[in-house]
Order: C-alpha cells, then structure tokens, then sequence
C-alpha cells in the first residue's frame, strides 16, 4: 500500500502509514506506551515525557508522541533507560501530589494512580514538605485542586479546541504554573465538564458528583440522552437507584467521548421531588390521587363513550417517548379510536424536506457533519441548540479543514473558523444561500443544515437550490428533540384526508376528547374547547397536566427500553437506569388501556411510516445549551447555571 513506512517495535515489524506518530503505531500494533498530555484528536503538547522511548541511532530519548514513523526505524519501549525516565518523572509528578487518592473523586478511574502502579518506583525521594493550595470552585460546575494537577493541558485543548469555547488558560510558570478560568477566579462557559472528564486525575471536579460515590460503587448504564435531538450516548453512572453522572469515556456512540451539560449532569429531574408518582383524576376539589385501575377505567370509560357516539377525539403525542411507543400511540388513535386527529409538536420541516427530495439516501449522518468537504449552516445557533453537532463540525474544521459557512441571525460560534459568515433577518434565509452560489459550486460536496427558519414553500425551493450547485448535496433539518424524528416516522401526524394538526385541535371548540402523551401544548396555547375531557401522560404537573380530568404517571426516557431516532436518521437504544415506584411507561399505559377497551391492536412492532408532508406549524422551541424544554425546568443542574452570564454565552 502506497504511503505505507515499516519500523521495528520493540523486536515486532511494524507498518503504519506516513505520518503516524510513534506512539499511535505501537498502540495498533498492541503495544502500550504510556502518556498524560497525549490526547488523540487534539494538538500535541509534549509536555509530560512519560512517553519516552529508545530509538536506534538518536542520542536521547525522544517522546513517540511527537515523534512520526520513519522508514526502518527502530523503536524500543521497555530498555532500563526507559523505564527509569518513567520513574523519574512519575516521581516528579508526585512531588506535590497530595496522593489523596482515597478521598479524590477520580480514585479508581485515574491514570496517575494506574501509570504509578503500572511504571512507578514504589517510593519517592523527596522529602519535603508538599506544597498546599486550596481547592477553589469556578462556577456551579467546574471545581480545580491545584495541587492534584499534573500540568497536561488536556482541559485547556479540549476547551479551545473541542469545544470553540477558551475558557480555560495557563498562568505562571515553572512550578508555579496553574490552570486560570477565563473570568479571572470564576468561568463562563457551556458548562459541558468536558475538560473535567478528560482530566487524567482529580484536579478538575464536578460539583455535580464529587464526593457523592466511587466509581466501583456505580453500575454504568449505556443508554442515550433525553435532552436534544443529536442522540449522544451517555453512560449514566448509578448508585443507589440514583443517577450520580454521564459520561460516555469509553468513546462509544456517535458522540465519541462528547457530552453537554445536559447530557452528562441533568439526569436529576429524574428524582425531582415534583415528579408524579400516582394518578390523579379532577374531583369537585381538583385533582386528586386515585389508584391505576379507577384512572384507567374512567379514561376508558370516556374513551368509549365518546367513540360509540362519533365524537370528536385528539391525539397530541411526544417528542421524547420511544419509537415503539410513538407507533403504539398512533395505531391506538387510528384503530382503537378511529381517529385522524393526531399530531406533536413539530420542530423541524423534515416531513417537508422528505417530500422533496429524490430519495432519503441525501439526508446527512453525524457522520458527514466529520467528514463533509463543506457545510452551510442556516437558521441556527448549533452551539446552543445542536452542542454536539456544533462539536462535530468544528472537529472536522480542526482535522479536515473543512469550509463552513454561516447564515445566521445573530453571531454564532461557528462564524469563529467560518469561511463566510452572514448575518440575516428571519424571512431572508433563501436570498443569504443565494448570495453564497458562487463560493459553494466551487465546493466539491456540500451538507446544508437548517433549522425552523427554512418551512413550508422555502423547503422545495431550498432542495432546488442544492441541485442546481450541480455538486453532492446532502440535507439535515435541525429537530428539538430526542425522538422528534421518530415522532415523524413512526406517523404521529394528522390523516391527510381531514385529520386536525395540533393547532387546529387545540382550536376547535367541538372536540370531545384530547389524549396529550409526554407534550404540554397548553403552556404555549389554550385549549378552545372547554368541557373536552383531557387526559395526560406526565412526568410532572405541567400546564397541560394541570387543566386535566385525568393525569397518569409516565415514566421518563431514563426509566425505560425502546428505541429512539435522532436528527440523522441514527435509532439507538434506550436501557433503564433507574426504576422509580409509581409511573408506569408510555407503553404499558397504552396496554392496560387498550386492555380496558377491549382492543386487540396485534402486532405493535414499529414499522417505518413514510412521513407525508403535511401542513402546520413548525417551531423550534430555541432551547438554549441551558433550557431543556419542559424537563430543564426540573433539573436542579440546568437552573443552577442559567441564571449566570453563561447562558447567554456565545464563545
Ligand atoms: S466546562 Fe466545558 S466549556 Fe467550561 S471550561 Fe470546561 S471544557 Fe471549557
Ligand atoms: S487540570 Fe487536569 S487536565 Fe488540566 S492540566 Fe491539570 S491535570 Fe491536566
Ligand atoms: S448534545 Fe444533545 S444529545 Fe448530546 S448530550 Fe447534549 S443535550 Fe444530550
Ligand atoms: S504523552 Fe508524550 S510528552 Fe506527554
């Protein structure tokens, strides 16, 4: 293969393609080489030298993390003079750690305590006294013990490069060098605990989970973020039936090792004390909790009555449940109610955008946001709405130097590395891309994002766009939420032949009965038909839940099995952390009423509905990096930093 080098390591021939690093080739080629600074994906540091190896012909050990293969080298990992200098700075490293390691949070998942097991010298020289400064506390979420830091420069790379964000910083020098936010003792930043993460040791912590477990003490439960639609893996750490923590380190998942602040800490609204724990049906005196089997059978009841008499029914389901229970749900209205009037609240023109085009094979992946030559950004602040994908396209600007154009309303983060940036009034979406056709037929591929600013008519007129660039185009309309798609797919969505979309059930004075499942349309809208009977499915008592004649329970997507499909067309599974006593998942409420009605649905399998392209509102909801929709509300995380500057922080 052209491009190919052959080397020796340690005795084993070895072929790596031209300009990989020494330390990358010994590691496919299984041989471990350990390191701190070294961190694949962000720019080399060689400031720890714990990766020092013998090369044949050079004087001095050189560090194979910056080191490329050359043609017949010969590289030695385990000579005397190696394993010394790795004691050796091992021993520099612990001068003055304060070796803690049984109260530090990152005790049992540290690569200082595994490398000093695995290299170090057992015992230290040094005698004096270690130098003591005090843990300090950044913001809500960050926390850095000074003398635990090892001076690696990860969570500095992975601030400024990862994340596009610069909050973090170096001051001093020598050994009095530190780690500085970038509000002189406070940070303002996306909060992701990006940096806390990637810290080898325990000098950054969350103010989340510090002290709160041990890593031993957790199950780990790889499952997918509730919060947004990019559908980042997050392994949630549980102790006690309780969500301590995200994180997805073992980089498994479209995510990578990414996760946001809502993905990583903002699982607490799980075990918010608001939380709905039995049903609860409207008396003279209000709502109050009744048990399963009465809720049931008076929705049941209500349910039939109205059907027997040919009366007007409503379906509103979510953007959060499962696909499973998203199919369920429409069968249920179609087939059990024999009704068309079903809807949720859409955020995106995608049923639009996949009525026009040729074939759904031009609908981008997470993955092309990595790798695409050239990206237009229209109608949105990725960082804010889309962080993940916002991560994605700013790596594949630092690694692949792609083109990245913005048209945007305000500034964005990405017009930071943007080729062309422009600003826009809504309504001026078609006329920004148009002004940018000579710049991007130059390209030789191009995906176009958009968010709800491009609907309805602009969606066709945005597709002849891209074909008449006469180079590849793919397509991805920016959705809010975690199954927003698979709402669409699995055919949450009005009859064509006179089915009431959302706005116009919420509008209709005649209607019977409304059915809301995991959506709180009331907090934006009124119900026009007063003495309709309401039935909700909640985690909480929302506005929707509040106006209710009956409320059940739901279970949230941490509590659960199914599948959900993010913004690309990726499904993925949901597995249960937690259980809590009391809801009931979506799906099992579907059961038991379909049960008390008699119904025989069959098979509740989901099948791929194709999405007809049919009318009303699309609106995002414009979450920021610190709103969540209806669950950021209960989320104790989320709150404690919206209230700061960094909510409104832009990069
Ligand atoms: S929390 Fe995220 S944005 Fe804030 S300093 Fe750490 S890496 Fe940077
Ligand atoms: S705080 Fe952690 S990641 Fe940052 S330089 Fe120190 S040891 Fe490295
Ligand atoms: S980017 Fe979206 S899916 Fe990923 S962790 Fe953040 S909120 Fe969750
Ligand atoms: S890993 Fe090579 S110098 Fe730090």
């Amino acid at each position: 293969m052209a491009g190919l080098v052959k080397l020796t390591i340690d005795d084993q021939a070895v072929e790596a393609p031209a300009g990989t690093l020494v330390i990358e080739a010994a590691r496919r080629a299984g041989i471990e080489i350990p390191s701190f600074c070294y961190y694949q994906g962000l720019t080399l540091q060689g400031a720890c030298r714990m990766c020092l190896v013998e090369v044949e012909k050079s004087p001095k050990l050189l560090t194979s993390c910056t080191l490329p293969v050359a043609e017949g080298m010969v590289v030695r990992t385990q000579t005397p003079q190696v394993k010394q200098a790795r004691q050796a700075m091992l021993e520099l490293l612990l001068t003055n750690h304060p070796l803690d390691c049984p109260v530090c949070d990152k005790g049992g998942e540290c690569e200082l305590q595994d490398m000093t097991l695995a290299y170090g010298a057992g015992q230290s020289r040094f005698l004096e006294i270690k130098q003591h400064v005090d843990e300090r506390q950044w913001s809500p979420v960050v926390y850095y013990d000074r003398p635990r830091c090892i001076l690696c420069f990860r969570c500095v790379r992975i601030c400024n490069e990862g994340m596009g964000v610069n909050a973090l910083g170096i001051v001093s020098r020598g050994g009095l060098s530190e780690i500085a936010p970038n509000r002189g003792d406070r940070l303002e930043c996306d909060e992701c605990g990006m940096c806390i993460d990637i810290c080898p040791v325990g000098a950054l912590t969350s103010g989340m989970y510090r002290y709160k477990t041990r890593p031993w003490e957790m199950n780990h439960v790889g499952t997918i973020c509730t919060h947004c639609a990019d559908g980042c893996k997050t392994t949630l750490g549980v102790c006690h039936n309780q969500i301590m923590r995200g994180n997805n380190r073992d980089r498994s998942g479209i995510n990578g090792e990414f996760l946001c602040i809502k993905g990583r800490y903002c699982a607490d609204f799980v075990d918010h004390p608001e939380r709905l724990r039995t049903p609860l049906m409207r008396t003279e005196r209000g709502l109050e909790p009744v048990s399963w089997a009465r809720a049931l059978a008076a929705v049941a009841a209500k349910f039939q009555e109205v059907k027997a008499r040919n009366g007007l029914m409503g379906v509103i389901g979510s953007n959060h449940t499962t696909n499973e229970e998203n199919y369920y749900l429409q069968k249920f209205a179609r087939q059990g109610l024999g009704t068309g009037h079903i809807d949720h609240h859409r955020t995106g023109d995608l049923a639009g955008l996949m009525a026009h085009l040729r074939t759904p094979a031009l609908l981008a992946s997470t993955a092309d946001l990595y790798t695409s030559k050239a990206i237009l950004i229209v109608a949105s602040d990725l960082a804010q709405q889309h962080p993940f994908l916002s991560f994605q396209v700013r790596a594949n600007y630092r690694h692949h130097q792609a083109h990245v154009y913005t048209v945007a309303y305000g500034p964005v983060r990405e017009d930071q590395y943007a080729v062309r940036s422009l600003r826009i009034q809504p309504g001026e979406e078609l006329a920004g891309i148009e002004s940018l056709r000579a710049d991007l037929m130059k390209e030789p591929e191009l995906v176009i994002l958009f968010g709800d600013g491009v609907q309805g008519e602009a969606v066709p007129r945005l597709v002849e766009f891209g074909a008449s660039l006469a180079i590849p185009v793919r397509y991805l309309c920016l959705l809010d939420y975690s199954n927003s798609r698979g709402a669409l797919e699995m055919g949450l969505l009005p009859d064509p032949q006179g089915g009431m979309n959302l706005e116009e059930m919420l509008a209709c004075t005649d209607l019977d009965a409304l059915w809301v499942v995991g959506a709180n349309p009331l907090k934006n809208h009124k119900l026009a038909a007063r003495n309709a009977f309401l039935v909700v499915q909640e985690l909480f008592l929302t506005e929707t839940a509040q106006a209710a004649g009956v409320v059940l329970p739901a279970a949230s997507a941490y509590e659960k099995s199914g599948t959900v499909t993010n913004l690309c067309g990726e499904v993925q599974h949901l597995k249960p952390a937690v259980a809590l006593a009391g809801p009931k998942t979506d799906l099992d409420i579907f059961r038991l009423l379909a049960s008390e009605l008699g119904l025989e649905l069959g098979p509740w399998t989901p099948q791929k509905i194709s999405p007809m392209a049919v009318g009303g509102a699309v609106q995002s909801a414009r979450d920021t990096l610190f709103t969540s929709g209806t669950l950021g509300r209960y989320s104790k995380t989320l709150n404690s930093v919206s209230e700061g500057p960094g909510g409104l922080y832009r990069g």
